[in-house]
């Protein structure tokens, strides 16, 4: 299949959604958690969240157009400067899903999906309990994307917490051992399987590929 740029335009609006939303591979799955000032708890899934850097240790995500609908995250997070980024792993991806509904302010996607809220080391915002992987992040700053009016949040890792035994001597995290798992568009999750694994990529020691 073959689309220009009119051909993706003239598409129907939500096939063009789906299609665009999938064809950059297998996003990150994680979820955002956050405290309100007012409405206590919020969690919300996020597909968008990207490495920065390491040192300092900083990590991104896309934020879409606030619009009419009230971005609850990304509120709590101006004010209180603190969220939480957490793995989905497999044996929650329908209640991670769901947090994406659209619920009042005063609804906690906790309670409602059924997550469980946990506190760690006085920081203040909630972590999400069945997930191995978690980080405490620290708001720095977010850059708006004038192209289509979104936004991306940049924040410092200040908390992470994952099993030891999944990190290799190098400090690999092997994300099929934390059952970390993808997102394919908007809607299709998959479990993750280790290929291989390949020294720092030297041009002297090139493998001898088939051509
Ligand atoms: C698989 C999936 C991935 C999503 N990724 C993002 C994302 O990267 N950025 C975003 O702004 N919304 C994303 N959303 C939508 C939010 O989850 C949704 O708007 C949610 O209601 C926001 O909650 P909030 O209002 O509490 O912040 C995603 C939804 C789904 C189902």
């Amino acid at each position: 299949m073959h689309l220009t740029r009119e051909e993706i335009e003239a598409t129907n609006r939500i096939q063009r959604l789906n299609i665009i939303n999938s064809i950059t591979g297998i996003k990150a799955g994680n979820l955002i958690g956050t405290m309100s000032e007012n409405h206590g708890s919020n969690l919300a899934i996020f597909s968008s969240v990207i490495h920065l850097g390491s040192n300092p240790a900083l990590l991104g995500f896309i934020l879409r157009p606030e619009g009419e609908v009230p971005r609850n995250t990304f509120e709590n997070i101006i004010k209180t400067e603190r969220y939480t980024i957490n793995h989905i792993r497999s044996s929650f991806i329908e209640n991670a899903h769901y947090t994406s509904a659209k619920f009042d302010r005063h609804v906690s996607e906790f309670e409602a999906c059924d997550l469980t809220e946990e506190y760690l080391h006085d920081f203040p915002a909630p972590y999400v309990k069945e997930s191995t992987v978690k980080m405490g992040m620290r708001f720095l700053e977010s850059i708006p994307i004038k192209a289509n009016n979104t936004k991306m949040v940049i924040g410092q890792i200040e908390h992470l917490y994952f099993p030891e035994e999944t990190m290799s001597e190098e400090g690999y995290v092997d994300l099929a051992a934390t059952d970390s798992v993808g997102i394919g568009g908007l809607n299709s999750y998959y479990s993750l399987n280790k290929l291989n694994t390949f020294p720092f990529a030297r041009k002297t020691e090139l493998p001898e590929f088939k051509q």
